[in-house]
Parts: C-alpha cells; sequence; structure tokens
C-alpha cells in the first residue's frame, strides 16, 4: 500500500515531463515556476507532495505550515536547501535525483576551467567593447597542470576523466573513496596537506554540510600555490566568500570561475564585488541547467513519486 499523495506543489522551474508523469498516474499537479517564501507558506497547506530545484527553501517554517506534507523531492542533487532533520521530525520524506544532473554539472566545470586557461570571458568582453587585447590574454596550456578535485562522488569523477583527457595531472580528496577506485578514473588520491601546495586548479564537488562549509578559507589559500586558480559548480557556501575576495585582491588567487554564491541570487555587496572582479568569471547557477537534465530530473523525481503512491511501478534507478 502505497502513499495517498494526490496533489503535488511543482516549484522552481522543473522539467515538464515531471508533470505528464504523474499526471499520467493521476496525481494532480500545480507548477510555480516562480515562488516566494510567503506564497509558498499559504499554498503548502494544500499538498501532500512539494517538489523544489535549489531556488526555494524548505525550512521548519514550511515543513510546520504543510499540514498534508507527506514527501519533499528536490529534483536535483543537493539537499541542502531542506531541513532534513525537521521534515524527519515530522515524518516527511525526503527524495532527490542524485545523478541525474551529474554530466551538466561536470561539462559546465570543464568549461569554466577551460575558460580561466584562455582568458575567454575578459577577452570576448573586450573584443565586444571594441579592444583588440592579444597582448593581455595569453593564456596558459592545461596539458601538464595539476588539478585538485575535491569530492570524487559522480561530478568529481566525470571531471577527473574529462580533464585527464586534456593532459592533467589529477590529485583527488575524498574521505570515501578508496586510492584503488581513483585509479579508474585516473586521479591519485592525497591528503589536502599533500593538494594546497600542487594544485594549479581546484575544483570543489563536495555535499555542502557542517564540516565542508567554508571548506576553502584564508588559511588554506594561503597553503595554495601563488596564482591558484579556482572553481566552484558545487556550492557557494564551500568557499569563503571573505577570504576570496582578499586572496583575490593580493594575486594569492589568479582566477575564479563560480556558478554559486553564498546567498542566491546574490544581493550581498561582498557577492556582488567578487563577482564584479576582473578575475572572476560568474555564472548564475547554471550547473545543472541543460535541457537533457533537466528532462532526466524531472523523470527521476517523478518517478519516484510514483513508486511512492504505487510501489513498484518503475524501476528504480
Ligand atoms: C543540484 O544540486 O543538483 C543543482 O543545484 C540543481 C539545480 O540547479 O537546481
Amino acid at each position: 500500500m502505497g502513499l495517498d499523495i494526490k496533489s503535488v506543489l511543482v516549484v522552481d522551474g522543473v522539467g515538464a515531463n515531471c508533470t505528464e508523469i504523474l499526471n499520467s498516474h493521476g496525481i494532480k499537479v500545480t507548477n510555480k515556476a516562480k515562488i516566494t517564501k510567503d506564497e509558498l507558506l499559504k499554498e503548502i497547506p494544500n499538498y501532500e507532495a512539494l517538489v523544489v530545484r535549489s531556488a526555494s527553501k524548505v525550512t521548519k517554517e514550511i515543513l510546520d505550515a504543510g499540514s498534508r506534507l507527506k514527501v519533499v523531492g528536490r529534483a536535483g542533487a543537493g539537499v541542502d536547501n531542506i531541513d532534513v532533520e525537521a521534515a524527519g521530525k515530522k515524518g516527511i520524506g525526503v527524495i532527490n535525483a542524485p545523478g541525474a544532473n551529474a554530466l551538466s554539472a561536470c561539462e559546465l566545470t570543464c568549461g569554466l576551467t577551460m575558460a580561466l586557461a584562455r582568458y575567454v570571458v575578459p577577452a570576448a568582453t573586450g573584443l565586444r567593447a571594441g579592444r583588440w587585447d592579444r597582448a593581455l590574454y595569453t593564456g596558459t596550456e592545461l596539458n601538464g597542470k595539476t588539478l585538485a578535485i575535491l569530492g570524487l562522488g559522480r561530478v568529481g569523477r566525470e571531471v577527473a576523466v574529462r580533464m585527464h583527457a586534456f593532459g592533467m595531472k589529477i590529485v583527488g580528496f575524498d574521505p570515501f573513496v578508496s586510492a584503488e577506485q581513483c585509479k579508474e578514473f585516473h586521479a591519485t588520491k592525497m591528503e589536502l596537506d599533500q593538494i594546497w601546495p600542487i594544485a594549479d586548479y581546484i575544483t570543489l564537488h563536495t555535499p555542502l554540510i557542517e564540516s565542508t562549509r567554508n571548506f576553502i578559507n584564508a588559511d588554506v589559500l594561503k597553503r595554495c600555490k601563488k596564482g591558484v586558480k579556482l572553481i566552484n559548480v558545487g556550492r557557494g557556501g564551500l568557499i569563503n566568500e571573505r577570504d576570496l575576495l582578499d586572496a583575490l585582491n593580493e594575486g594569492q588567487v589568479g582566477a575564479a570561475a563560480l556558478d554559486v554564491f553564498e546567498k542566491e541570487p546574490p544581493t550581498d555587496p561582498l557577492t556582488l564585488e567578487i563577482i564584479q572582479h576582473p578575475a572572476v568569471v560568474a555564472t548564475p547557477h547554471l550547473g545543472a541547467s541543460t535541457k537533457e537534465a533537466q528532462v532526466r530530473v524531472g523523470q527521476e523525481i517523478a518517478e519516484q513519486l510514483v513508486n511512492l503512491v504505487k510501489p513498484g511501478t518503475y524501476a528504480t534507478p
């Protein structure tokens, strides 16, 4: 006997296939691509399930207001925008689609790494403004450089395979992945103390949990090579933004490509200063924003919801 879920609220712009799959099983769906916290508080008592991407924060307050709520689905990997503990206490299940957008996040990471190496964004911006600045933008090859991947889960591994093909030396840190496993994706497992002084590029792919908040901070940055380049398509809170800005201004960090921020959309003057920094390439949380990833995510989350209502309907991924 499955859960009694008759109506689902889908917010933050999840793929239309999610609605189609749920509807085909008689589950009513209301889509609100953009929703404020106050609107969500008002709406949530009418639904047995809620599906979010990263924009909506499913706080204890929202969960308390969801008097009929049985499940919260995260159409993506990280569940850091959901108060999982509060949900657990209320008996509300939390589901996610962990692998569905890994390739898209990986590809953006690789693209940003290449963009940093060759000054793609400042050079294109300069040319658009009428400047032919060839001398200013002599880049560096990726071949032979060391890429440190922090977090060797689904995204980190895909990044390792692709950047190894560019001739990069891949070193990785992940307490849950063995040295033997690392070899399968051409990475050498190392401790963090070994990584900081040798990395030319550092990319972050760990979840945002208490122990990884401010993973990259002033202490770490001063142990890195001068001019180290950072790429963050993971979560904003992994890098201490104050420390990053200081390191950018001192030239300790040579460049940073950031797709995620402490607060999104960013409004804090400090974050805005980072985004405006000439050595920074910033994108608005686009890691999972591809047609393919959104189709996979929508399908995976909808099928899990259907399985909760009618167990065994879909094979589990
Ligand atoms: C994720 O955690 O998978 C992404 O942040 C998803 C998203 O863009 O909403």
